[in-house]
């Protein structure tokens, strides 16, 4: 196997086994048909990318029946209208700029430039996530961001002053195209600024379930930095962020047109320190999620053999990753709570665990609630502080390790 970014040869640290298409919520009658690939993690000791060496066809993944939509989480609103905010003050937008956003979903961010009159372009490939940014008046078009759309962007618009994209670089083995298109879409003087979840916390945090189809790149700046040079771009600016868990937000300049910040340096040496550019650091990592898978699987089975009442909080893409490679059947656990319509009434990708509307998590009175939407804790736990009080219900978490939490 060769490294998507640097083609040296690679090998994988670690092997979840056969996993379906996270976001891959079906009905009884789709089992049959069910699609799996062999999820597999490796490290580039060249480039230092961690990366999947397996990917489904993005086709499979990204279609007019894509399940996340971003705007489900009040936190992640404001986070987006920060995001925004800052990118205005710092490259000074007007309604004569231009903003593209690559991966835009239902327009939780570019809403923000569309309400403060912008000149602006979403970029989404799903359709059905795309249509509701259109119906909030945001402009988008419906394909897939590479250096081809990005030269017919340039000849139907212009060159922007400043590209943006949250949570979906990670998503894309094609790499190079999508640096190549940023290269001739930014202006001189533009930036472009992405953030994903960071190695560096998945690495502190053992979190495993950051792992699924969908993230086929765990960023670090050591890495970013390298294939920012590979396209005569440069990392000038690194900025930590605990959105999904732990993010980075990555910004990036055309080689020598902006001073790059002391942070860089800064988060590159934390990140030698973490063993980021090790590969020995990868092998205690997949260690560890192999104690998580035991001591998980142990908790719930435990739980079962006593007749508790158990359920899950939030079908998120990274519960699927859990799910199919710690064994938790649908006898483990009864059924998640999810307020996404789309993925409410399914079954859980590979699992096939019931997907039922929040009112059923509030009827249900739960004894155990496993967290899989542990990323927004802070907005789930005190929302619901009150209610698993008064039922006497505990969170059970297995991230950074298997715990049992009081609300
Ligand atoms: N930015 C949003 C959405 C992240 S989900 C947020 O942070 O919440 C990832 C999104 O990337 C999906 O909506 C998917 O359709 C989109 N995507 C996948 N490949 C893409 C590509 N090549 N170009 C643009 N968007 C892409
Ligand atoms: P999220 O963790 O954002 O993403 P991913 O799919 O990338 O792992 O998904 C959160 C899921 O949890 C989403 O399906 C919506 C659901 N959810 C709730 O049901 N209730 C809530 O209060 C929140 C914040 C999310």
């Amino acid at each position: 196997m060769n490294c998507l970014i640097c083609k040296n040869s690679i090998t994988p640290f670690v092997d979840f086994g056969k996993m379906p298409i996270a976001n891959g919520f079906l009905v009884q009658d789709q089992i049959k048909d069910e699609y799996f690939f062999s999820l597999k993690v490796a490290f580039c000791e060249h480039c230092k990318m961690v990366q999947l060496t397996e990917q489904p066809d993005r086709e499979k993944m990204f279609h007019e029946n894509y399940a996340f939509f971003s705007s489900t989480s009040e936190y992640m609103k404001l986070h987006f209208k920060d995001f925004a905010n800052s990118v205005i003050k710092l490259q000074s937008l007007t309604k004569d700029s231009f903003v593209v956003e690559i991966g835009c979903n239902d327009g939780i961010m570019i809403q923000n430039f569309k309400n403060q009159d912008i000149g602006h372009l979403g970029v989404e490939p799903s359709k059905n996530v795309a249509a509701v940014a259109k119906e909030k008046g945001v402009n988008v078009v419906s394909e897939f961001f590479d250096v081809t759309l990005a030269k017919k962007i340039i000849s139907e618009y212009k060159k922007a002053d400043a590209i943006l994209s949250a949570n979906v670089m990670c998503h894309i083995p094609y790499m190079h195209s999508v640096f190549e298109g940023i290269k001739e879409l930014l202006k001189e003087d533009g930036l472009f600024i992405f953030e994903d979840p960071y190695l560096g916390d998945i690495v502190e945090k053992n979190s495993f379930d950051q792992i699924y189809d969908e993230h086929v790149f765990y960023f670090s700046a050591l890495s970013v930095s390298k294939l920012a040079e590979m396209h005569n771009l440069e990392l000038v600016d690194t900025i930590k962020q605990s959105t999904h868990g732990g993010s980075m937000r990555y910004v990036i300049a055309h080689k020598g047109t902006k001073e790059v910040s002391q942070s860089v340096k800064s988060t590159i040496e934390n990140e030698i320190s973490l063993g980021l550019d090790n590969k020995k650091t990868f092998e205690n990592f997949a260690n560890n999620v192999a104690n998580i898978k035991t001591d998980l699987h142990a908790i719930l089975s435990d739980l079962k053999a006593k007749n508790k009442k158990v359920v899950a909080y939030g079908a998120t893409s990274k519960s699927t990753t859990v799910t199919n490679y710690c064994n938790i059947t649908p006898d483990l656990i009864e059924f998640v709570s999810d307020t996404t319509p789309i993925k409410q009434n399914k079954l859980t990708p590979g699992a096939h665990i019931p997907v039922l509307p929040y009112e059923e998590f509030r009827k249900a009175k739960p004894d155990f609630v496993l967290l899989f939407a542990w990323n927004h804790a802070k907005e789930i736990m005190s929302k619901e502080a009150e209610f698993m009080q008064s039922i006497g219900a505990q969170w059970i978490v297995y991230v950074p390790k298997v715990e049992i939490l009081n609300p």
